[in-house]
């Protein structure tokens, strides 16, 4: 996903430019951190407490050059308008996040306007259209069924949370401004792996299927997410 968001990145923008990326509901910042130490100027936008401390402290152990170029806010995403200028950023990260929000299209539209014109709008949510695969695989057959109309499935944190469907997004994305350019399956052959599985020793090997897969039709459709990337026209 890493690999598709560079890629992405340097399709539009000349090499060692330093960008102004938002991430909002950065966690404890693993890709904010990322694209900081890659040169760019970075601020994350997270809810909880908890994740902004472990994001602070990470932030702690890095280099001044570094810990100068990331900036950390706690707040909610939906209210990127009280915090930035629309046309502020020239990326802006929403990864893992959308699961957690019960509208949507509010806070994908002020992402939106936070964009420079030109401006790369990344998406990681889970995919509605592959619900059934999950417990399908593990012989759930209950479940399996159960999950084939629904937008609504249970996390590996027990949480009741909300996926989203390429097709809907494509239309939210084109009506807010930024529409789809590109799409990717993450995690087609992977996600029911236990959180705790060793890693291979042929990880390599594991990473390459799954690049090749997230690219690939009729594969990246039953992937269990998406990452979508939108242009601001
Ligand atoms: C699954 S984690 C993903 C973290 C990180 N983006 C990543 O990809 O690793 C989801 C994060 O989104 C945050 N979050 C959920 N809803 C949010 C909101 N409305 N505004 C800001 N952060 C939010 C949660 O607190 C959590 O840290």
């Amino acid at each position: 996903m890493a690999r598709q968001l560079d890629e992405q990145m340097a399709g539009r923008y000349p090499v060692g430019q330093r960008l102004r990326v938002l991430d909002v509901g950065m966690g404890q910042g693993t890709q904010a951190l990322r694209l900081a130490r890659l040169g760019h100027q970075v601020t994350g936008l997270e809810q909880d407490a908890t994740m902004v401390a472990a994001a602070r402290e990470a932030l702690c152990g890095e280099p001044e050059g570094i810990r100068e170029r990331m900036r950390i806010i706690e707040g909610d995403g939906r209210d990127t308008g009280v915090h930035f200028l629309p046309g502020s950023f020239d990326v802006v990260l929403c990864h893992g996040v959308l699961m957690y929000v019960e509208e949507p299209d509010p806070l994908l539209a002020g992402l939106a306007r936070m964009l420079a014109p030109g401006g790369l709008l990344s998406l990681l949510v889970r995919n509605a259209d592959a619900l059934a695969m999950r417990p399908g695989l593990a012989g759930d057959w209950a479940a399996t069924l159960g999950a084939f109309d629904t937008a609504a499935y249970r996390n590996r944190l027990g949480l009741d949370v909300r996926a989203d469907r390429l097709s809907t997004l494509t239309g939210t994305l084109a009506g807010i401004g930024a529409p789809l350019q590109a799409w990717f399956g993450v995690r087609v052959f992977t996600d029911t792996a236990a959180d705790d599985t060793e890693i291979p020793g042929d990880v390599d090997a594991l990473l390459a299927a799954e690049e090749r897969a997230g690219r690939t039709d009729p594969y990246r459709q039953v992937a269990a997410l998406l990452h979508l990337c939108g242009v601001r026209g």
